[in-house]
């Protein structure tokens, strides 16, 4: 019978260091965590070790193994961990390492991959990796994080550049009419508060708990308190006005325990919770599903007919959210690079790429 040799991982783990530097790399975020959001996703480092730790033997050089880690990489170049790559030599020399263990070269299978950092990683320091994941979601980022850049290269990049590219317009000729430019130039940040109506003087008062946008220093701090910004509320025939301040903000908000306060000083009434709760029965969140919302949604918002009619046939042509199902989301975001088919997006005319990204919505 063959004897199991030990692994490094079973004798040595400089974990404080590793702890350390994977601190830092949640923060700083590696490019594999920019694909997309996943929940409870490994850093990368912390993967490495533990792919590297077991598959090298028990005696492999610690000073080597830390090097391996990227861990000397922060140390002389002041970079992150993850941004180091072995070289391909000296990742054919580790492979003769990994056989002194498992007398072959290992396969690292991870069941519950997730967001992919170990196969990742396991790829990265010369081995084949088998990934899985029961949620679609999970198994899509995957692929498009270890599979595709590996197949397609360049090309992919290309496309997701023009993919987004497309998104961003056709964000932005849908919803600019709905962030208007203020004096001629690009309003870098929309502020939005609930608001009820004062049930004593008709005022739509906005509900806020208070009106800093950017608070420095406390007034006992008199040389910085010239550098905070808050909004300043006023009300003329029953319209409200907002200016942006610089100061000390004496301005109470309009919301506190479940109450309101209008923002009339000729009324300054007290809304009960009961006037905001009947208030909020009437907005859209209390509808029962999602088709009702999204047609109270386009029945109620002022828009041209057009874009009203636009936007009913694209909302009947989606499935209700719940019931996306897996085939589909693959058809979607898979679409030519399953099929391998070439398509030269940089050829394309403006008009034919919109056809495109349009039949894959
Ligand atoms: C903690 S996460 C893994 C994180 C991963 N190591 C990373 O770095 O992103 C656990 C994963 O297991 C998956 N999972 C849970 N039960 C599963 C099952 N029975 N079969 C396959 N995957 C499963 C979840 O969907 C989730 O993505
Ligand atoms: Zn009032």
């Amino acid at each position: 019978m063959t004897e199991l040799k030990r692994t490094l991982i079973e004798t040595y783990l400089p974990v404080d260091e590793i702890s350390k530097e994977a601190k830092k790399e949640k923060t700083g975020r590696a490019p594999t965590f920019e694909m997309h959001f996943w929940w409870t996703r490994k850093p990368l480092i912390t993967a490495r070790a533990a792919v590297l730790g077991s598959m090298l033997p028990a005696d492999f050089d610690s000073q080597e193994f830390k090097k391996l880690l990227g861990l000397e990489h922060v140390k002389t170049t002041g970079k992150r961990a993850h941004n180091y790559d072995i070289h391909a030599e000296r990742l054919e020399q580790l492979k003769l390492d990994y056989k002194k263990v498992w007398c072959k070269a290992p396969t690292i299978v991870d069941p519950f991959a997730g967001g992919g950092s170990i196969p990742f990683e396991a790829m990265r320091v010369g081995v084949d990796a088998v990934a899985n994941d029961y949620n679609p979601l999970a198994h899509l980022i995957q692929r498009a994080t270890i599979e595709y850049p590996m197949k397609y290269g360049k090309k992919l990049l290309n496309d997701v550049k023009d993919g987004l590219e497309w998104i961003f317009l056709e964000t932005k000729n849908e919803m600019e009419q709905y962030y208007p430019q203020h004096d001629g130039k690009d309003v870098s940040a929309y502020i939005w508060a609930w608001s009820v109506k004062c049930p004593k003087c008709g005022l739509d008062t906005p509900l806020v708990g208070q009106w800093w946008l950017f608070k420095k220093a406390d007034k006992n701090n008199a040389k910085k308190v010239d550098d905070n910004i808050f909004i300043n509320p006023t009300v003329e025939n029953q319209k409200i006005l907002l200016e942006i301040k610089t100061g000390d903000c004496l301005i109470e908000g309009t919301c506190s325990d479940a109450t309101g306060k209008c923002l009339n000083p000729d009324c300054g009434v007290t809304i009960s919770r009961e006037s905001m709760m009947y208030q909020a029965d009437e907005l859209p969140g209390a509808f029962q599903s999602w088709k009702d919302y999204r047609d109270y949604l386009i029945e109620s918002s002022p828009m041209e007919e057009a874009h009203r009619e636009r936007l009913k046939k694209r909302f009947s042509k989606q499935p209700e959210v719940d019931s996306i199902h897996r085939q589909q989301c693959r058809q979607v975001l898979l679409c030519d690079y399953e099929n391998n088919l070439p398509v030269n997006t940089q050829a394309m005319k403006k008009e034919e790429l919109r056809a495109k990204w349009w039949n894959v919505l």
